[in-house]
């Protein structure tokens, strides 16, 4: 029981996060080797955009959008925002003038955590749902319909509720410093 807990969440967890900083010590390490380290000024640019392409999922979930399905949406929700904070890590990583910046990174790095913290606790409530499928089955609904039911039902468990009202925060938090930093930055440029 707990060895299949250690496999099942804590090593994911431990490879996700881990594979993130040390891609990018890496690129970090070779960005300074080949004296390319202005590339890591840019790198906030696409990174933000990745994020912000991430919240489709939102989008989806909150009904404004209507194409895509959310399973896929989810796991571009996650792949994206794993490579929008690589790029932005490599980004802060190279050149850190103020507190701000250090603010908005640190609720990243927080909120990624919560967000794998809470893709755990995910698939936690969907094997615990895959009994309710059982019953789906007996009322004689279709394969898709199952399906959709079962996603929506695992986000809805109980946990992952108190799970939201803190990754709920966290985010909102990260927008604002985010937007402060680049708001000072465009200050800085004399863009506005
Ligand atoms: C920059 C980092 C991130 C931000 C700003 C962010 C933001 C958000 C927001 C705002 C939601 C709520 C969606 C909604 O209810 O409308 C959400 C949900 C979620 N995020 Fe993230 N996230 C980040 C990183 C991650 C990462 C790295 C993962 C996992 C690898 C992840 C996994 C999830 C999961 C599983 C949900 C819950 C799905 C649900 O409750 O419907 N997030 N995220």
């Amino acid at each position: 029981m707990e060895r299949s807990l250690i496999r099942k969440e804590v090593t994911p967890f431990l490879i996700m996060f881990g594979s993130l900083i040390v891609t990018t010590m890496i690129i970090d390490t070779l960005l300074h080797q080949f004296e390319l380290v202005w590339i890591g000024r840019y790198l906030g640019i696409p990174g933000t955009i990745l994020i912000l392409l991430s919240f489709f999922y939102s989008m989806r979930k909150r009904k404004l959008i209507q194409f895509g399905k959310p399973k896929k949406l989810l796991i571009l929700h996650e792949t994206l925002t794993w490579m929008g904070a690589l790029m932005i890590l490599v980004h802060a990583g190279i050149h850190i003038y103020a507190i701000l910046p250090w603010l908005a990174l640190m609720t990243m790095l927080i909120n990624v955590i919560s967000g794998m913290t809470g893709k755990y606790l995910l698939d936690r409530s969907r094997r615990f749902l895959a009994e309710k499928k059982m019953g789906y089955l007996q009322q004689g609904l279709s394969e898709e319909m199952i399906e959709k039911k079962l996603f929506w039902d695992a986000t809805t468990f109980d946990l992952m509720k108190k799970w939201r009202a803190v990754h709920l925060p966290i985010s909102l938090a990260f927008a604002v410093l985010g937007i402060t930093h680049i708001l000072s930055i465009f200050l800085f440029w004399e863009w506005i």
